[in-house]
């Protein structure tokens, strides 16, 4: 949702302001176009990449995202006029939607609005019910990519709200609510690991997140030496949503078969002997889910201790097993990932694999910092020898979760 300039296009090296400048200012500026006054509040979450675990979420497990430096913002004031509303504009659509605010809106078209509709429900049915705003909504982050740009834009919702209503929620609490909006008004059955990451984003490192309990770990990743290139296969195969929701299935008929509240509580042991007794395909699922979380745990200590080949293995152990076991990847995914490895250690990558739900979307790379820009260049050139399309490219160091600017600091 954005008009701004493609900056996703080539590689770009880390920002020389402080993210996210360029989509605060640019939604302070659509605001005051759209509406003829300045912004009282400049809403901002991040989007996220995950270095590990993946489809653990929702089983209880590990994941070890980072929040990135790409951002939904919604510039926002207090409006005028009777009854409690939100207006608010998407930029990037070129759409206005109007929306109750007192959380009896159900639902509805345009979809993407229904992100804000179930945040708004959530906050209604809390009695927290804020009076009329005007919002402009700007992302820098690729819409449906695979960088949570949807949980972001529910977690930018969720601040604009407590700072319009004067509410504070506890940001598990918060991180929660944004994901129910999602089962709810999305009808997306997603683990919690987007929204945390966006809510608990951190400028120091990576968070280790536990999905039960809800412990968040943040593993210092500063490293300048290294780098985390993020590649964008451009492409998003029809039927994502109704695949990732039949995993969701999966995953419950496994446990309920290994007699387990959740996968969390299986090992990789019990699921293979379980096989004769467990259906292929859902052996196939719980392998996954239980070698990641292990995988995801044995990266944050490497990670920990900057042991960065090791965690380069592991990245390409999860990639196998999300194609493989998972079956989520994509040709598209595999080639990136494929062309990353063949240019392996010597030309500075030391591991990648898909990120996100999958079936397209991106991968991560982590790479030698020193060897971004020529990494970048192969990867974009060899993926449209071997697929025909364009990737796009970009760095990202770990970012701050969601929070509100004051217009008067920025513009
Ligand atoms: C999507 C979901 C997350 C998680 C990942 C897979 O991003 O929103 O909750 O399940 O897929 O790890």
């Amino acid at each position: 949702m954005t008009s701004l300039p493609d900056i996703t296009s080539s590689w770009a090296p880390a920002p020389a302001e402080p993210a996210p400048g360029v989509a605060v200012r640019t939604a302070a500026r659509v605001f005051f176009e759209r509406f003829g006054t300045a912004p009282r509040w400049l809403a901002v979450a991040p989007g996220r990449v995950n270095l590990i675990g993946e489809h653990t979420d929702y089983n209880g497990g590990y994941v070890l995202p980072l929040a990135i430096d790409r951002h939904v913002v919604i510039a926002a004031a207090p409006a005028r006029g009777d009854g409690a509303r939100l207006r608010a504009y998407s930029a990037a659509l070129d759409q206005s939607v109007d929306i109750r605010l007192d959380g009896s809106e159900p639902p509805g078209e345009p979809a993407w609005a229904n992100y804000l509709r179930g945040v708004v429900r959530a906050f209604g049915e809390r009695g927290l019910i804020a009076g009329s705003i005007d919002a402009a909504i700007v992302s820098d982050l690729p819409l449906g990519g695979g960088l949570s740009s949807s949980a972001a834009l529910e977690v930018a919702t969720a601040t604009l709200l407590e700072e319009a209503t004067g509410a504070t929620l506890d940001p598990q609490d918060k991180a929660r609510l944004c994901r129910q909006a999602e089962h709810d008004f999305a009808g997306v059955p997603c683990g919690v690991m987007d929204q945390v990451a966006s809510v608990i984003g951190d400028a120091a490192g990576a968070l280790l997140i536990d999905c039960r309990s809800g412990d968040v770990r943040v593993i210092p990743f500063a490293d300048p030496g290294v780098s985390v290139l993020i590649c964008n296969t451009n492409m998003k195969h029809a039927l994502a949503d109704s695949a990732y929701a039949r995993r969701v299935t999966e995953c419950a008929e496994a446990s309920r078969r290994l007699g387990v509240s959740s996968l969390r509580d299986a090992t990789p042991a019990m699921v293979e002997s379980a096989n004769g007794t467990l259906d292929a395909v859902v052996a196939r699922r719980a392998r996954h889910v239980t070698t990641e979380n292990m995988r995801t745990l044995a990266a944050a200590t490497h990670l920990e201790a900057r042991e960065f080949a090791e965690v380069g293995h592991l990245m390409y152990a999860s990639h196998r097993s999300l194609r493989d076991d998972f079956e989520v990847s994509s040709a598209e995914l595999d080639a990136l990932v494929d062309i990353a490895r063949e240019i392996g250690p010597a030309g500075g990558v030391l591991g990648a694999r898909m990120t996100g739900g999958g079936f397209g979307g991106c991968t991560v790379t982590l790479v030698r910092t020193d060897c971004v820009a020529a990494v970048a260049n192969t990867l974009t050139i060899e993926y449209r020898k071997r697929t025909g399309l364009t990737a796009t490219t970009f760095v990202s160091r770990p970012a701050r979760g969601a929070h509100v600017l004051d217009p008067l600091t920025v513009v």
